[in-house]
């Protein structure tokens, strides 16, 4: 069967086809980075605006990367939330109008049941169960996954998510959207020096998270104050350190406490290159392996909510054809199984 997936929840589009028997087939991702750059965040109207421009070239370049036809398609999955309502049902109106078209399902798919199972894309992926370390620029949670719909959360950020922390202190230093690559590049530049910022949570004991303290320390360093080149990188070294340890070790922790020996990282913050050589390092010394998306399904794509897509209809799990669509902006991954 081929699932066509359709990403639209916030400033990416991603149109992807998957094939059951033989993978991921094709996939093409609009970014519109560029048009939001000059405002320094995403500006929901024109998000919406661009998703719509975007959607129609998008799958005939996938369909003819692809070699196929529209009337190949056995079912279309979109991203029915949680992400913003507008740019959410461009994505969910034009895969309910294509599937009344074609005569098969629309499947809703949960934006992070996508990134917690783009893993399972990659050549050698993991096997159930295992515990996903998702980090996105609105979530980071800690999650028991047992197979797919068998999620269990463990722990979660109780203010910013990790990406957000990122993105924020990046504006702090006077970089650019989206703040977080900019910031690890900024990094690479730094070094340890005298000062150390906390560890939030790192000792709580439990699973949950908190980075926004660590963006006011952050604050309260560049406030008044002109900084240099090199005390910039510095800081954002620093920064870099204290997030991807309190990661590393509370995903280490995780792993241990669910006596499992897996951990799959996803999100955007897992193209983090400081986050995977902390992760790699203390998984390698505590004897577990860790499984990461290839870099360009880290981020916002189709191909995972195809995959997503394709597991529900393997497991029948879809209405008729057509159907109803809907959206949910906000959005609990506990509840994705309940109909929208
Ligand atoms: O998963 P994603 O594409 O979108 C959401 O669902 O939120 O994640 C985007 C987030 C942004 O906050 C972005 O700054 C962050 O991931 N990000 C990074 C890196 N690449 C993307 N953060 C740190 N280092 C990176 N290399
Ligand atoms: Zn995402």
């Amino acid at each position: 069967m081929i699932v066509l997936g359709i990403e639209s929840s916030c400033d990416e589009t991603g149109v992807a086809l998957y094939d059951t028997g033989r993978g991921l087939l094709a996939h093409a991702i609009h970014t519109q980075v560029a048009m939001h750059e000059a405002y320094g965040g995403v500006v929901p109207e024109l998000a919406s605006r661009d998703h719509i421009r975007r959607l129609i070239p998008l799958l005939d370049w996938v369909l003819a990367e692809a070699g196929a036809a529209k009337a190949d398609i056995d079912g279309i999955a979109y991203t029915a939330g949680p992400g913003l309502a507008g740019a959410l049902l461009v994505g969910s109106s034009f895969a309910a109008a294509l599937a009344q078209a074609l005569g098969v399902p629309a499947l809703p798919v949960h934006h992070l049941e996508g990134h917690l199972l783009s893993p399972l894309l990659a050549a050698d992926p993991p096997t159930f169960p295992f515990v996903a370390l998702l980090v996105s620029g609105g979530h980071t949670q800690l999650m028991r996954v047992a197979g797919v719909g068998a999620y269990e959360l463990l722990g979660e950020s109780v203010d910013d998510a990790a990406g957000e922390a990122f993105d924020k202190t990046a504006k702090l230093l006077g970089l650019g959207y989206p703040g977080g690559p900019q910031l690890a590049e900024l990094a690479g530049k730094g070094g340890p020096t005298g000062l150390k910022l906390p560890r939030p949570m790192l000792k709580s004991g439990d699973f949950q998270f908190s980075f926004s303290g660590l963006k006011t320390a952050v604050l309260t360093q560049v406030h008044g104050r002109t900084l240099s080149a090199q005390e910039r990188a510095d800081l954002a070294w620093e920064f870099q350190e204290a997030v991807t340890e309190v990661l590393t070790e509370k995903s280490v922790m995780a792993v241990r406490h669910c006596e499992l020996d897996s951990l799959v990282v996803a999100g955007g913050v897992g193209a983090n290159r400081r986050l995977r050589q902390r992760l790699d390092a203390r998984a390698a010394a505590a004897g577990l392996r860790v499984y990461y998306p290839e870099v360009a399904l880290c981020t916002d794509n189709g191909a995972m909510i195809a995959y997503c897509g394709a597991q529900r209809l393997l497991r029948g799990q879809c209405g008729a054809p057509g159907g109803a669509f809907g959206v949910r902006p906000r959005w609990p991954l506990a509840e994705s199984s309940a109909l929208l």
